[in-house]
C-alpha cells in the first residue's frame, strides 16, 4: 500500500511511496520500497524551489536596503535634530553675550551616553561656567563704580574744606586777627590730615584686595605683640580717661602669621574701641589660648553697634550710618582692612554688641605647630 513515511533515500524528508518485504515467504534479507517518479519529482522540486527563492532573494535584498536606507535616514536626522539644537543654543548664547544658558537646552539624560550627548554635556558645563564668571565680572564692575563713588565723595568733603579755609586766608589777609588766623590754619592742617590717613588707608585696602600683599608669616608669640601694641595707645587712653588693659596667658604658643599686618588689625581694633567708647570706659585685649589656634578678643564698655549695622561693619566705607556723623573724618575702613588681612591669614573676625553696653571683636591665629 503507497504510505507516507520517512524518504528511504534521505530520512529527514517524508515520501509517498509503496514498500514490500523481501522476500516473501522465508528470512527477511531487506525490503522492496517503490517510489512512483521519485526522481523526476524530486528534480521539479528543486527547479521550483530555485526558481522560487531566485525572486524571494531579491525581495529579501531590496526590503534589507530599504529597511537600511530608511534607518539611516531616520539616525541621520536624530543626528543631525540634536545637532542644531545644539547649535542654536550656542548662537543664542552667543547672542545672549554669554549671559544665561538656562532653558536653551534641556540636559541630555544620559549624560555618559554617545558622543552628542557628551557634547552637549560639554556645553551645559562651559556654558555655566561662563555665565558665572560673566556674572563676577559685572558686580566687580558694579563694586568698582561704588568704590570710586564713594572715594570721590570722601575726598572731596576734606579738600573742599582745606581749599576754603585757605581760600578765606587768602582773601581776608591782613584783616584777620592772629587768632583767627591760627584758628583757620589749624582746621587747614586737621583737614591735610584727614586727607592723608584717607588716602593711606584706601591704598592700604586696594593693596590687600587685589592681592599685591603677599604674607611674611612668622613665628611669634601674639601676647608680646598685644602688649607693645597697647603700650602705643595708652598715653592717649590715658587723655581720655578710658582704662586700656590686656589679659594675657604666660607662655602663649607662638602663632605663625605675618606680625606688621597683624599688628595693623590690633590698631584698628583698638582705635575703634577708643573712638567709640566714652571716658570713663574700659577696652580690653584677652587673649585665650586653645589646641589649635589662639583667640584675641577686643572688648570695650562703649557705645555698642545696632543690630541692623552689625552686619554691615565690615563693609568698606560702612560707618554705621544713623549713629555717626558721616562726615567726622572716618573713612570707614579699618574694619574692612581688619577683614581683609585675616582673610589674607585664612581666618575670619567676628563681632558682638550690645547697644550701650559695649562691643567685642574676637579672631583667631593658628598656632605655629598646628600649621606644621
Ligand atoms: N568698638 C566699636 N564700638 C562701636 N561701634 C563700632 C566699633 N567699631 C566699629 N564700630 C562701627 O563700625 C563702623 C565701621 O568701623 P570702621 O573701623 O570700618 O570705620 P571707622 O572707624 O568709621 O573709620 P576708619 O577706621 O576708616 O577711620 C564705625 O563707623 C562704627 O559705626
Ligand atoms: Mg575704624
Amino acid at each position: 500500500m503507497p504510505i507516507v513515511d520517512d524518504d528511504p533515500l534521505d530520512q529527514k524528508r517524508k515520501k509517498i511511496f509503496s514498500v514490500a518485504p523481501l522476500p516473501r515467504d522465508g528470512p527477511l534479507h531487506g525490503y522492496l520500497y517503490v517510489v512512483l517518479e521519485g526522481a523526476t519529482q524530486d528534480d521539479i522540486a528543486q527547479m521550483l524551489q530555485r526558481d522560487y527563492l531566485k525572486p524571494l532573494g531579491l525581495w529579501v535584498i531590496a526590503g534589507g536596503a530599504l529597511v537600511a536606507i530608511l534607518g539611516g535616514l531616520l539616525t541621520f536626522a536624530a543626528l543631525t535634530r540634536r545637532m542644531k539644537r545644539l547649535s542654536i543654543a550656542l548662537d543664542a548664547f552667543q547672542r545672549n553675550d554669554f549671559a544665561s544658558p538656562q532653558g536653551l537646552l534641556p540636559l541630555p539624560a544620559n549624560p555618559a551616553g554617545d558622543e552628542i550627548d557628551r557634547l552637549t554635556a560639554a556645553f551645559n558645563q562651559m556654558a555655566s561656567r561662563l555665565t558665572a564668571h560673566m556674572q563676577a565680572l559685572q558686580q566687580t564692575d558694579q563694586l568698582r563704580q561704588e568704590f570710586l563713588a564713594n572715594v570721590s565723595h570722601d575726598l572731596r568733603t576734606p579738600l573742599a574744606a582745606l581749599r576754603g579755609y585757605l581760600e578765606t586766608l587768602l582773601l581776608k589777609e591782613g584783616t584777620l586777627s592772629p587768632q583767627e588766623q591760627h584758628n583757620y590754619l589749624e582746621i587747614a592742617t586737621k583737614q591735610s590730615e584727614r586727607l592723608t590717613i584717607m588716602v593711606s588707608k584706601l591704598f592700604e585696602l586696594a593693596k590687600l584686595n587685589t592681592k599685591q600683599v603677599t604674607l611674611n608669616r612668622e613665628s611669634f608669640q601674639l601676647g608680646d605683640l598685644v602688649e607693645d601694641v597697647v603700650q602705643k595707645f595708652q598715653l592717649s587712653a590715658e587723655k581720655r580717661s578710658l582704662e586700656l588693659y590686656t589679659d594675657v596667658p604666660e607662655n602663649d604658643p607662638f602663632v605663625f602669621a605675618d606680625i606688621g599686618l597683624i599688628e595693623r588689625v590690633l590698631e584698628n581694633l583698638i582705635e575703634n574701641a577708643m573712638r567709640y567708647t566714652p571716658p570713663g570706659g574700659k577696652i580690653g585685649l584677652i587673649m585665650t589660648v586653645e589646641p589649635q589656634h589662639v583667640m584675641l578678643q577686643v572688648t570695650d564698655t562703649g557705645s555698642g553697634i545696632v543690630g541692623e549695622d552689625l552686619p554691615h561693619v565690615f563693609d568698606r566705607f560702612y560707618r554705621g550710618g544713623r549713629t555717626q556723623d558721616q562726615d567726622s573724618g572716618n573713612a570707614g575702613l579699618g574694619l574692612a582692612i581688619v577683614k581683609s588681612i585675616l582673610s589674607l591669614h585664612g581666618t575670619d573676625v567676628t563681632v558682638t554688641s550690645s547697644k550701650g553696653r559695649g562691643t567685642t571683636f574676637s579672631f583667631k591665629l593658628p598656632t605655629t605647630s598646628a600649621m606644621a
